[in-house]
């Protein structure tokens, strides 16, 4: 694709990926995604904000064949979905200055090998002249690495944020059209990727209060022309109370924790708790880590295999404690055949949760009237759970 003009000067580079579909071996991408470069034009001065994954680097140098000097290239984000293009960006343009925050330095000539002579390094509030143009930088940690930083255009009042308030989506318009589709893929990126730093987030959002933002231009997906629509939602997602709901992720060997699923899902149907289940053998991981970002309570279900949790289970109670949600309260279902250690091993495996654990409900075999009852037991416990803590 060709450069694309988002006002006098100002222009989207950079790549759609319509064809990828996992990120970091591990984040899937049912929509793709764009690493969105961007090049701003002033008085005097031109810069280039970040650049794209290195297979796409044709895209990013042919846009740039028609210019004739780059001053900076700044990179917000060492990451290489940004980052991994610019020692080819430097080779073409070798009198530019590349600016980063004094933790992202360490980490381009680390995983890039960028020579230290390129690197002028900015602090916290630090301004840039193009001119007519002003650009500051604000540092904000963790979105999505320590090193990370946005950028402020003063006189247009656009945000460049790099990961932060990104989404992924592979489309051909530049700015967000539909709304609704852009929030659920930002949701869907914000689980994945920032939930984890939360806390962090909540200051970041502080920080960039006291500005007067207009647009943002991520570095994946569209442009929001209105910026509050993804700051709002960034509120909610970070500090927005928990819903009255149970995350069940599921897996079942011989369909007796699946009955004990069934009958559990039921029962918190009964007491007014809403669930959302996920079978873990199929299940879509973006969709699960979304469920997280408001539920109360999570639920596991296994059977025991090899005196343990079967491996998917624990994968989710794995990547469960690696997003940290918000969530207050844990238990344990399934079958098992003789024994083990079920509920001890993957208890053990959620240390980042803070998390009240629910009296496990777990049966030999295939579930009885008594396993039934012990499960409606547990229902009652959540629903009332939730009630104490006033989780509607
Ligand atoms: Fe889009 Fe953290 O890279």
């Amino acid at each position: 694709m060709k450069a694309r003009k988002i006002k006098d000067n100002i222009y989207w580079m950079g790549s759609v990926d319509w064809d990828r579909r996992l990120f970091d071996t591990l984040v899937p991408l049912p929509d793709g995604t764009s690493y969105n470069a961007y090049l701003i034009k002033g008085s005097e001065k031109t810069a280039l904000l970040d650049s794209v994954d290195p297979p796409m680097a044709h895209e990013l140098l042919s846009q740039l064949e028609g210019i004739p000097k780059l001053d900076y290239v700044i990179s917000q984000h060492a990451e290489q979905d940004h980052s991994g293009t610019i020692p080819r960006v430097l080779e073409k343009f070798p009198d530019a200055k590349l600016i980063t925050s004094p933790k992202a330095k360490g980490m381009l000539m680390d995983l890039l090998g960028i020579p230290e002579n390129f690197f002028m390094t900015v602090e916290d509030g630090d301004t840039l002249s193009l001119g007519n143009r002003t650009l500051k930088f604000i540092h904000t940690p963790w979105v999505h690495w320590p090193e990370t930083m946005v950028t402020y255009l003063e006189e247009d009042k656009i945000l460049f944020s790099c990961d932060f308030f990104g989404s992924h989506i592979a489309t051909t318009d530049l700015f967000v059209t539909d709304e609704g589709r852009v929030l659920e893929a930002a949701k869907r990126y914000f689980a994945e990727i920032m939930m984890p730093f939360r806390g962090v987030i909540q200051k970041d959002l502080d920080k960039l209060a006291s500005y007067n933002i207009e647009m943002i231009a991520p570095s994946h997906g569209q442009i929001y022309p209105r910026a509050s629509l993804i700051i709002d939602a960034y509120k909610e997602w970070v500090l927005g109370a928990l819903r009255n709901k149970v995350v069940l992720p599921y897996v079942t060997m011989h369909e007796s924790t699946k009955q004990m699923v069934d009958h559990l899902v039921s029962a918190l149907e009964e007491k007014g708790v809403g669930v959302e289940q996920f079978n873990l053998v199929v299940t879509d991981i973006g969709k699960l880590a979304m469920a997280l970002i408001d539920a109360a309570t999570i639920v596991v279900g296994t059977p025991t295999i090899l005196a343990g949790p079967h491996p998917y289970a624990a994968y989710a109670a794995f990547l469960a404690n690696a997003l940290r949600p918000k969530t207050k309260f844990l238990s344990i279902i399934g079958s098992y055949g003789w024994g083990g250690k079920t509920v001890e091993v993957l208890a053990g495996m959620i240390p980042n949760l803070k998390v009240e654990v629910i009296e496990p409900v777990l049966c030999k075999g295939v579930p009885l009237e008594d396993d039934f009852r012990a499960l409606d037991t547990l229902a009652a416990a959540i629903a009332e759970k939730h009630k104490e803590h006033n989780i509607i």
